[in-house]
């Protein structure tokens, strides 16, 4: 129970790691209720030295506490495969949105999956579950298929959070939206595409990517307009009953035990 929680305690660090760098590459102004914490006036900048100290412990932590268990290596290679998904993940979803290399004709699924398998799946939802199996003295190479689950709940995650972005209640999710001003290839957006008229395509192209809020409820006017709220909810009522199907195909009981509350506790997540 102890090395569980010195490992769960891990992950938490890793998150804060990326969310306090997210932020200041986002141009995030709250996180959590509060503040980002480079907006805190102390702390500025030096809010990067404070994430990669965050970092620094989760590895002295792991070699400290698990170097004498035959999972050691596994575990440890395990944090640095997720971490190169996630940061390759960022590199992505920041790139695309450089000016210069603006072009909304890129965004579709094929590229909204690739961005948020690698920056939000892995890390959030497979590393969990997989450092319980390295803990249990498990191979890994036996649950590509929970593996293959965990990437797809953790896209599930990731549309309810650019969903929530534009659609959620601030005082719930802690933090205000920011993607349509950052021109982030979020879900809403690779929706409209799919679904606008030329007329309304033009209006995307106008006025997406810019912090003036008279282009920001433009594009939100034409969210509405196009209905993606009800899309979303159709899209997380199929996707659910999907995962649900797909976990009730695993042979390991506990794997479905994890699964499905795993799964419970992110579809409840926007009620
Ligand atoms: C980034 O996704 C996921 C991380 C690797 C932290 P977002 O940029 O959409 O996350 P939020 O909305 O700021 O929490
Ligand atoms: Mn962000
Ligand atoms: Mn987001």
């Amino acid at each position: 129970m102890y090395l569980a929680c010195t490992i769960g305690w891990c992950i938490e660090w890793i998150q804060a790691f990326y969310i306090i760098l997210d932020d200041i590459m986002d141009n995030s102004h709250t996180r959590r209720g509060r503040p980002c914490w480079f907006r805190v006036s102390e702390v500025g900048l030096i809010a990067i030295n404070d994430g990669i100290l965050l970092r620094n412990h989760v590895s002295r932590i792991l070699l400290r506490q698990f170097k004498e268990k035959p999972y050691c290596d596994d575990l440890t290679n395990l944090f640095t495969e997720s971490e190169c998904k996630a940061c390759s993940g960022q590199l992505l979803d920041l790139i695309i949105t450089h000016e210069g290399k603006k072009d909304l004709t890129r965004y579709d699924m094929t590229m909204y999956r690739c961005i948020v398998q690698h920056k939000t799946a892995y890390n959030s939802f497979y590393l969990p579950v997989a450092c319980a199996l390295l803990l249990a003295g498990e191979n890994l190479d036996n649950f590509s298929k929970a593996k293959n689950i965990l990437i797809e709940m953790g896209t599930h995650f990731q549309v309810q959070d650019d969903y929530l972005d534009c659609f959620g209640d601030p005082e719930l999710t802690g933090k205000v939206g920011t993607d349509i001003e950052e021109y982030k290839c979020s879900w809403l957006v690779v929706q409209a595409l799919e679904h606008a008229d030329e007329n309304q395509r033009s209006i995307l192209f106008e006025n997406y990517g810019k912090s003036n809020p008279t282009c920001v409820s433009k594009v939100k006017g034409l969210y509405k307009k196009l209905n993606l709220e009800n899309l979303f909810h159709e899209y997380e009522r199929e996707s659910y009953s999907k995962l649900i199907a797909d976990i009730e195909t695993q042979p390991n009981e506990a794997i479905r035990n994890v699964l499905m509350s795993f799964l419970h506790k992110i579809y409840k997540r926007n009620k």
